[in-house]
């Protein structure tokens, strides 16, 4: 599995700590920055993350700003994502099994690191429930929403 992450100058020490765990459990991710203090655009880090993968380089990403709302939005204007703001387990393995969500989404200035390690730890390790018909056909009319409005189905 192929993991993005990315994060503004809010998010980006959650960043390193959440690469901390990611690094010692052999989990392969491409970063997009941002890599100090200074600050920068949500939007721009959210874009990149989410086009990232609506290019089929990852399979899921993980994107944090200071409350996790900005960036989050922003993945989500990107056809094909489904980015899930997280901020407790139960919602981190829901939002996998039934929006088949490929991001999640941290607020740095909302939760601290343990818990997001363990949100990071719950998404990864939860699938789409694929073989469950109900929750196919309610992804697809997501999909169908994006074919409308966005002119593309991803
Ligand atoms: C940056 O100050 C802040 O607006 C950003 O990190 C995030 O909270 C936006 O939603």
């Amino acid at each position: 599995m192929k993991l993005v992450i990315g994060a503004d100058h809010g998010g980006v020490d959650l960043k390193t700590e959440i690469e901390k765990y990611l690094d010692a459990n052999g989990y392969d991710y491409h970063d997009v920055g941002t890599f100090s203090h200074e600050a920068v655009d949500y939007p721009d880090i959210g874009r990149a993350a989410a086009e990232y993968i609506a290019a089929g380089k990852a399979d899921l990403g993980i994107v944090i700003c200071g409350t996790g709302i900005g960036i989050s939005i922003s993945a989500n204007k990107v056809p094909g994502i489904r980015c899930a703001l997280l901020s407790d387990v139960f919602s981190a393995k829901r939002t996998r099994e039934h929006n088949n969500a490929n991001m999640m989404a941290l607020g740095a200035r909302v939760i601290g690191p343990g818990l997001a390690v363990e949100l990071v730890d719950a998404f990864l390790h939860t699938d789409f429930l694929k073989d469950e018909s109900r929750h196919v056909a309610r992804v697809e009319k997501i999909c169908g929403i994006e074919k409308k409005y966005c002119g593309e189905e991803k």
